[in-house]
């Protein structure tokens, strides 16, 4: 990370360097973790796919339905509140039609036995917190808290509906505090995300495209620190060259089988 917080984009087609051999479809390695100090989950929506949360890209990924400059960017909501505030509550009306799956439940255990287990998220869905794990970072935010320009943040856990979309006090439209296209990153976040991972000895990222930026340059930072890399996703993505092991499969399966403490 250069310091400079980058607006947020997508870049597909980035090109990782790789220094090390091509990864190595891992079929079903155990990974050991009492033989790491400090492990970063590095997790994207493929992480909550099973559950029936929609990915953004691929096939039927949000991002293929909706236009995020009618949807998710602050332009959108400049122009029409009314309809960006109805899109998120449709979101989180159909996340709260799902439940966390073993994957999430397992992730969670895994920091009951391992203090050094940490969660970096770019999820919006509190899909892994309604599971029991601890996420030290939500680099995009959270649909389920609000805020105002003036008077800051404030939890909104109302089932569907956003309990109100007013500031109480300025009658100013509340805005859902997810990252959206266009925006500056929370630099705080990023900042304790990117101390968590200069300092991991075992990265995995899990159901994430890396495309989008600042995020996705989280990737090179775990390897240039010499984390030993690992990418759980059904399919290869553009930065799958950057990991030691591949498990291309879902993750509730690699979550539950691969990982031993
Ligand atoms: N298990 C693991 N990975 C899966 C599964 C599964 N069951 N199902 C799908 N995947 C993978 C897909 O192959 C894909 O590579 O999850 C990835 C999801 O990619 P995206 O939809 O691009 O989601 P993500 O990488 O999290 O997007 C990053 O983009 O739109 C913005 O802010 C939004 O945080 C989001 C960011």
């Amino acid at each position: 990370m250069n310091g400079a917080v980058e607006a947020m984009d997508a870049r597909p087609g980035v090109v990782f360097p790789s220094a090390r051999p091509r990864s190595m479809l891992s079929a079903m390695k155990p990974i050991h973790l009492s033989q790491h100090r400090c492990v970063v989950f590095f997790t994207g929506a493929g992480l909550s796919a099973e559950s029936g949360v929609p990915t953004y890209r691929g096939a039927g990924g949000i991002w293929s339905q909706y236009r995020y400059q009618d949807y998710a960017c602050q332009r959108a909501f400049d122009r029409d509140p009314q309809a960006v505030l109805e899109f998120h509550e449709l979101r989180r009306a159909s996340v709260l039609e799902c439940a966390s799956h073993a994957g999430h439940a397992a992730l969670a255990a895994m920091q009951a036995t391992h203090a050094g287990v940490r969660v970096v998220t770019q999820n919006i869905d509190g899909m892994l917190q309604r599971a029991g794990a601890r996420v030290d970072a939500e680099l995009h935010g959270s649909m389920w808290r609000v805020r105002c320009a003036r008077h800051g943040l404030r939890d909104d856990f109302a089932r569907g509906p956003y309990a109100t979309r007013r500031c109480a006090d300025c009658g100013a439209w509340l805005r859902p505090d997810i990252t959206w296209f266009e925006d500056a990153v929370d630099e705080a976040v990023f900042a304790r995300a990117g101390e968590l991972i200069a300092n991991c000895d075992l990265f995995v990222a899990v159901g994430t495209s890396a495309v989008v930026y600042p995020a996705a340059s989280f990737l090179p930072l775990a390897r240039s620190a010499g984390a030993m890399m690992v990418e759980i996703n059904p399919e290869s993505t553009e930065a799958s060259d950057l990991f030691d092991h591949r498990y291309a499969m879902p993750a509730s399966e690699a979550l539950t089988r691969v990982f031993q403490t």
